[in-house]
């Protein structure tokens, strides 16, 4: 169901050992100007919210409550910031889209994630999710958009597999897929997670132990 196949057991074995290390909080960001100093690589998780984002941090880091996750859209509110043994940094974003706060401080937050995405000079890698129910919808062809301007290589990662029969994941695939091959920012090959089970989550690892 997931695509553990296109990694070789060296590189399943890297991402482990990156992420078996330690793996600290260290900063929160709601500002621009509040972003912690330029250190290691970042990798950004980036989509609507709701989707997953928090959760797969956490499950990639295999801890439970670092990143808080809530079922209700809109939780996370400002840019975190995870070190994973000095290699890495992981950055939880908030995510865009259908959030029951005020307008004014969504789009501050929404700002505040795309002035990131747009401007890190440390930014090396987003992964950016999609709830595999939905599919792509328009607010991720507009973060899509402005990652292949600002020349930031992203790869869809679709959530929540688990909610869709598995005779559908095939197609939520072959749908992200075709989306991807438009952007040129894009990796060509979209992957696929379940979070709560951790399926697929070390191959998830594998290539972002490749950018350390
Ligand atoms: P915001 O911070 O609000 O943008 O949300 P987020 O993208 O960080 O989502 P979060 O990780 O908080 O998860 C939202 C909800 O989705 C929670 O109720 C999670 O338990 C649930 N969830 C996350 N991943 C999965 C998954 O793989 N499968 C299922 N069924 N639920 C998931
Ligand atoms: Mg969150």
């Amino acid at each position: 169901m997931t695509d553990d196949t296109q990694f070789t057991d060296e590189a399943i074995e890297a991402g482990r050992r990156l992420f078996a290390g330690r793996c600290d909080f260290i900063a929160g960001a709601a500002s621009i100007e509040s972003l912690p100093p330029i250190g290691a690589p970042e990798v950004a998780f980036a989509g609507r919210s709701n989707v997953g984002k928090s959760s797969l941090v956490n499950a990639l880091t295999g801890r439970t409550t670092l990143a808080r996750v809530s079922s209700k859209p809109g939780h996370t509110r400002q840019l975190n910031f995870f070190d994973l043994d000095g290699r890495l940094e992981l950055v939880d974003l908030p995510g865009y889209g259908f959030a029951q706060v005020s307008k004014s401080l969504k789009a501050g937050w929404q700002d505040l994630a795309a002035a990131y995405l747009r401007g890190r000079p440390t930014l090396v890698r987003v992964c950016l999710l999609i709830d595999s129910r939905h599919g792509v919808k328009e607010s991720d062809r507009e973060t899509m958009r402005n990652l292949d301007k600002a020349a930031v290589v992203y790869q869809l990662v679709l959530t929540k597999i688990d909610e869709v029969p598995p005779s559908k994941v095939g197609a939520a695939l072959d749908a992200a897929r075709a989306v991807a091959r438009q952007h040129a920012a894009a990796h060509p090959e979209p992957l696929a997670t379940r979070s709560e089970t951790k399926a697929g989550i070390p191959a998830r690892r594998a290539p972002l132990a490749a950018l350390v």
